[in-house]
């Protein structure tokens, strides 16, 4: 497995619709396994393939992520079946560093999907599954949580995201452990 790049608020292809997986290739295990590895080094809960540059729709989502279990979800071609409910939470995105908001986001969401074999099932989540399914899926449609803010709140986030570039601060925000270590 190896930890690939995050592409970060801005880049193209976060911007993408991405494209179905047709065939449950080596490489499409490959990409899956290194979202894996690219998350939890970047301590996210979740990511989509386009976020390191791949316009699949591909997914991962960390179980665990708020509680000890360690649980990955992987996603292929996700569909929502069903929705229902309202609820506004907290989101941040790996692609969107030191960003946090409260988004819109139903609040019981039904999915079907094929899972990391092509096999396909359908998963219900509430409070953080809901929202991160919702937050991906969004992801493979080239939307970003930012876009669901008011127009108001999203020049405010606009804004604070030129000010963080300004100051350096989006510089290489997942530094490689190598790395870490050549400057310890
Ligand atoms: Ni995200």
């Amino acid at each position: 497995m190896a930890i690939r790049k995050i592409e970060l608020y801005g880049s193209p292809v976060l911007r993408e619709k991405s494209a179905p997986v047709t065939d449950i290739t080596p490489e499409v295990q490959v990409l899956l396994d290194d979202m894996v590895e690219t998350m939890r080094h970047a301590s996210g809960a979740g990511l989509a393939a386009n976020q390191v540059g791949i316009a699949a729709r591909a997914m991962v989502v960390d179980l665990g992520a708020r509680g000890e279990k360690e649980e990955i979800l992987y996603l292929l071609n996700p569909e929502i079946v069903e929705q229902a409910g309202e609820m506004h939470e907290e989101e941040g995105c790996l692609s969107i560093p030191k960003i946090y908001e409260r988004v819109k986001r139903p609040a019981r969401i039904r999915v079907k999907a094929l899972d990391r074999d092509g096999k396909p099932f359908e998963i219900e989540g509430t409070e953080f599954l809901c929202r991160a399914l919702c937050h991906e899926i969004d992801h493979l449609d080239g939307i970003l949580f930012v876009d669901r803010l008011s127009p108001l709140r999203r020049d405010i986030v606009k804004r604070k995201i030129k000010k963080l570039i300004r100051d350096g601060e989006w510089e290489d925000p997942y530094p490689q452990p190598e790395r870490r270590s050549l400057d310890a």
